[in-house]
């Protein structure tokens, strides 16, 4: 029988989530999230989310989205994921080719693809004329075992630590330092054209961020660094984002977010916590390895140009 491709239904939630744990289990999925991200999607997205059906069952999904919060037009990213029982029989082929279809006709000259490192998924990709670019990795850390550094017992002048609890009266801040350090991860496609209604949406309002476990901290009353806490509210917490602000780099404040967020984050029970890193940011990499994060998988960024014809 031959796969079945079609648009997702709020239904197939509990499926799709189920299915990209069982190929991402070093992400956070939740069928709230998923509904919420197909739910919410910004227009300028043009978020398709299909899925395959084999025998009547979801076996894969694909979320094909124009990257329009970068700067540069015409890129996109659709990353093909098929349970591990249902490979070899169509379902990434089939729904790939939907994702391209359709991103093409939104006006996609490039795709990204994401391709987890020992699966057949980097060759599967080269197959489908992508090209290999960067390094990423997941990293892991038992929190339950971790031995995390503890709060120091005085902040440097002017330093102060809230939650993000704190500042949810006015998130605006704290988007801005959001935009500026997304600007500078590394990656293919610099996220700088993040705009704020956007970020509420998507990111203030997930429904996976925690707010009492989010840091920020401030110098002198100015949001300088901090740490989106996102968690499946069970066992898992998830690092959204963390960033400093240019001006605030290299003296420890992303690790003071970070180790605050972490021992909250331990504190209310969650057991693992999980995040994922571009080969090339050492600030980050140091900053986690330093937690005792260590590495649990690897992913290769692919690249395809689509012709204009
Ligand atoms: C990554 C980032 C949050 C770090 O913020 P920061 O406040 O400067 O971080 P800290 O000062 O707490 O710690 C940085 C650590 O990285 C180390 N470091 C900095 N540059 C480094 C480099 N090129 N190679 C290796 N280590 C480096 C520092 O020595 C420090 O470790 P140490 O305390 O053991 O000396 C900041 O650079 C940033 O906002 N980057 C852009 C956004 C981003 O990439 N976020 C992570 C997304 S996954």
């Amino acid at each position: 029988m031959t796969p079945t491709v079609r648009d997702f239904r709020p239904s197939d939630a509990k499926a799709v989530a189920e299915l990209r744990r069982a190929v991402l289990p070093f992400l956070l999925s939740t069928p709230q999230g998923i509904a919420w991200e197909v739910a919410t999607a910004p227009a300028a997205q043009r978020l398709r989310l299909f899925v395959a059906e084999l025998d009547g069952r979801v076996v894969g999904a694909i979320r094909a989205v124009l990257l329009h919060d970068a700067g540069v037009p015409g890129q996109a990213a659709a990353t093909p994921q098929v349970h591990p029982d249902h490979r070899g029989r169509g379902a990434g082929h089939a729904l790939l080719t939907a994702a391209e279809d359709h991103l093409a006709a939104a006006g996609a000259t490039r795709l990204y693809a994401w391709a987890v490192d020992g699966t057949g998924a980097p060759a599967f990709a080269e197959r489908h004329g992508y090209r290999r670019t960067r390094q990423a990795r997941f990293l892991r850390l038992d929190l339950k075992a971790a031995a995390l550094p503890p709060l120091p017992t005085a902040l440097p002048p002017g330093v102060r630590l809230h939650t993000g609890a704190d500042v949810e009266a006015d998130p605006r801040r704290l988007y801005e330092a959001d935009a500026e350090a997304a600007a500078d991860e590394p990656g293919d496609v610099p996220a700088d054209a993040l705009a704020y209604e956007d970020w509420l949406l998507r990111t203030w309002e997930h429904p996976h961020l925690d707010l009492d476990l989010t840091s920020v901290v401030t110098v002198d009353g100015e949001i300088a660094s901090f740490t989106l806490a996102a968690t499946d509210g069970r066992t898992r917490y998830s690092s959204a984002m963390t960033g400093t602000r240019r001006a605030f780099r290299g003296r420890g404040l992303a690790r003071l977010a970070k180790t605050a967020s972490l021992l909250r984050a331990r504190d209310a029970g969650y057991t693992e916590a999980v995040t994922g890193n571009d080969a090339a940011n050492a600030p980050m990499l140091a900053v986690n390895r330093a937690f005792g994060y260590r590495p649990c998988a690897g992913e290769w960024r692919y690249v395809r140009e689509l012709r204009r014809d």
